[in-house]
């Protein structure tokens, strides 16, 4: 998929993204003053769209915003932008800033127009090799800041966090916090411990994830025993299967933490059972059976 002239949602008009322009004075630019989602698309579809826009207005409303616009009003935007490339696989990118005054202030402007950006993009879903393989992943002292359940613009951590981690030859970080696991840098963690699904429960400390709480749903579904009870670094270090879960990267497993195997140092029986069920999801989502 090529970038065509609508591909760039801002401020009330589809442009090509040559015309898409903001301000520099745009706080967003400035401070980082702004929250975002990445929505999935599977054929053309949506994927859990009130689930992302319910996440926006609470990360809006974190920030002292409020939604711009009606979530009829989100899903015809969006769906413009969609059905320029008819029933393919998508991922929508969403911003929302403050907007910008005329002048570089961290005072937030009593009087200020919001900057709405969203733009389509062909979607980056990992490979069936990668799924099928695991992937590598390093723990990394969290360095964020305290409220990482708001999906902020604001990412200069996780990038270097997720840099570290490719740099020492792994695909993710997974950040700690005071002993605990809590999620990956651009990811949610989930680890199986005597057939058990573990994930830590939603907190200012990591981001409320849709991915993970569509994998829950599959649990209950379908009788997996799962917990929501916080992962000490040990319970990490010795768990049968570790996963991570995004919007990008589905549900993965880590075969291999710090340099040593997880597991027997492939995707985990429990794993495969959950990657089916996600899988089944999708197609059933593709095939319009499943409507979110
Ligand atoms: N990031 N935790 C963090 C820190 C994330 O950045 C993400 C996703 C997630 C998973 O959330 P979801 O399942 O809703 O995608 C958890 C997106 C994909 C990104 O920043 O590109």
């Amino acid at each position: 998929m090529t970038t065509t002239p609508s591909d760039i949602y801002l401020n009330g008009q589809f442009l090509p993204l040559e015309e898409a322009k903001i301000s520099v004075l745009d706080r967003g630019f400035l401070f980082g003053d702004g929250v975002y989602e990445v929505i999935p698309c599977y054929a053309g579809r949506l994927f859990r769209l009130e689930h992302h826009l319910q996440r926006l207005d609470n990360s809006l409303r974190a920030i002292q915003m409020t939604s711009p616009k009606s979530p009829e009003e989100w899903r015809e935007i969006l769906s413009r932008l969609v059905n320029q490339h008819p029933g393919t696989d998508q991922s929508i990118y969403l911003q929302i800033t403050r907007g910008a005054t005329g002048k570089r202030d961290h005072a937030i402007p009593k009087h200020i127009t919001p900057t709405l950006f969203a733009m389509s993009q062909p979607a980056r879903y990992p490979d069936a090799a990668t799924l099928a393989t695991g992937i590598k992943a390093i723990t990394l002292e969290d360095n964020r800041w305290q409220r990482c359940d708001i999906k902020a613009i604001t990412l200069l951590a996780n990038v270097l966090l997720r840099s570290e981690a490719m740099d020492q030859g792994a695909a993710e970080a997974i950040l700690i916090r005071d002993n605990q696991a809590m999620e990956g840098a651009t990811s949610n963690l989930f680890i199986v411990q005597g057939g058990v699904i573990i994930t830590p429960p939603k907190s200012d400390h990591l981001l409320p994830g849709i991915t993970r709480d569509l994998v829950l749903e599959l649990a209950i579904q379908h009788g997996m025993a799962y917990q929501e009870t916080p992962i000490s670094v040990a319970a990490l270090q010795a768990a049968e299967e570790i996963w991570l879960t995004s919007s990008t990267k589905e549900v993965m497993a880590v075969v291999d933490l710090d340099g040593q195997r997880v597991g027997n140092g492939q995707p985990g029986p429990i794993y495969s059972q959950m990657a089916n069920y996600y899988r089944d999801y999708k197609a059933r989502l593709q095939a319009g059976i499943e409507t979110t």
